[in-house]
């Protein structure tokens, strides 16, 4: 005979499952202020902590604000899956022990970046007796809990890793420079003291003056990427998947983003700190209105090593001659509107951002 169940469980979500156990605060939004994200007590981290949700955070990442209070540190951490770490505020050190017996340790400062090699012991210690320290680290924690949806496995396993440690270099701030066609260069290290003095390489594919360099941390399988807009222009409009976590450094400006076929923008205003993942297949456009350049970094899945997917696969290899689907015009089945395609109303509001603002255009259609 066979026998029913009147309460199957399906449809789980792993990972949200553990943050509600875990009592870890939550604050979702299409984007956020990270220094205005409410944190309160996470006990397995000994310190104050939300996560971060968005609307494109996609399936595989998310982010998680971490306070430690003036004098503070974490308790010590362990697990299966991979961190990027950006420092919002404050000054302290990071301590890993990996199953060797070795140690490395690093000082971090504001916009330091650094990376914590797969399941290396650590801890964070805030350096001030006075001030708190913000952090943001992206993660895989969502992808990792939903293939594995076992606590004791992903934080609770010895596994040593020891080819993610890499060498010295990349914890004092150096790293190696790999030169790849452009847009695709990349700087392997596991810490980088600013991002916003970080040398850049121009890549003028999406727009007059832009820069950019991709970061490999750790040997992971995370993307990173720095991007820079010169002052007094915009990129060009361009879509791609969910999961694309577009932290804002220096300058200021502002993003539109829009559905396909919607004639409605949503606008973010650009600050020091504030985050807006693009959701799937969301056209969105970057544009300066400073005499300063502005810098952002974008953290998420799958990087030129480890790509992951056939779609990164084929994106970022696409041959010099048959340019990536990412910056292919849409005329040409890519995913880029060249500025002689866009809606006329996006030139007119930056020009009547640009003259509110006192700024001469360096842009001109
Ligand atoms: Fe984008």
């Amino acid at each position: 005979m066979i026998e029913t169940s009147t309460n199957p469980r399906f449809g789980i979500n792993s990972y949200l499952e553990w943050v509600e156990r875990e009592g870890l605060r939550v604050a979702h939004g299409l984007s956020l202020d990270l220094f205005e994200v409410e944190t309160a007590d996470w006990p397995r981290l000994g310190a104050k902590a939300s996560a971060a949700h968005f609307d494109g955070s996609g399936d595989y990442c998310n982010m998680i604000v971490i306070d430690i209070p003036a004098g503070g540190s974490t308790l010590p951490q362990q697990h299966l899956y991979e961190e990027a770490y950006y420092i919002l505020e404050g000054r302290g050190s990071t301590e890993l022990e990996f199953a060797d017996g070795s140690k490395r340790s690093f000082e971090w400062g504001p916009r330091s970046f650094f990376g914590i090699p797969l399941n290396a012991k650590y801890r964070h210690f805030n350096a001030s007796g006075t001030q708190r320290a913000l952090m943001v680290e992206t993660t895989t924690l969502p992808m990792i809990m939903n293939i594995f949806h076992n606590e004791e496995f992903i934080f609770n396993t010895p596994s040593a890793f020891q080819d993610r440690i890499g060498a010295d270099k990349y914890y004092v701030g150096e790293g190696d420079l790999y030169r790849g066609r452009p847009g695709n260069d990349v700087w392997e290290t596991n810490f980088v003291p600013d991002l916003g003095s970080l040398e850049l390489v121009a890549w003028e594919d999406r727009g007059k003056g832009s820069s950019n360099i991709k970061i490999l941390l750790a040997d992971g399988i995370m993307h990173v990427h720095i991007s820079e807009i010169a002052p007094a222009t915009y990129k060009k409009g361009h879509r791609h998947d969910a999961g694309t976590h577009v932290l804002t450094l220096t300058g200021g400006g502002y993003s539109l983003l829009w559905d396909e076929g919607s004639t409605d923008f949503t606008r973010v205003e650009w600050k020091h700190g504030v985050v807006f993942p693009p959701c799937e297949g969301q056209f969105h456009q970057h544009f300066v209105t400073s005499n300063h350049a502005s810098r952002y970094v974008a953290t998420g899945l799958g990087n030129l090593r480890y790509p992951l997917t056939s779609k990164k696969r084929r994106q970022s290899f696409a041959t010099a001659d048959r340019k990536q689907a990412t910056s292919r015009s849409i005329k040409d089945g890519g995913n880029q509107i060249e500025y002689e395609d866009q809606d006329p109303r996006i030139h007119q509001i930056w020009l009547e951002e640009m003259r509110k603002h006192g700024i001469t255009p360096q842009l001109t259609l």
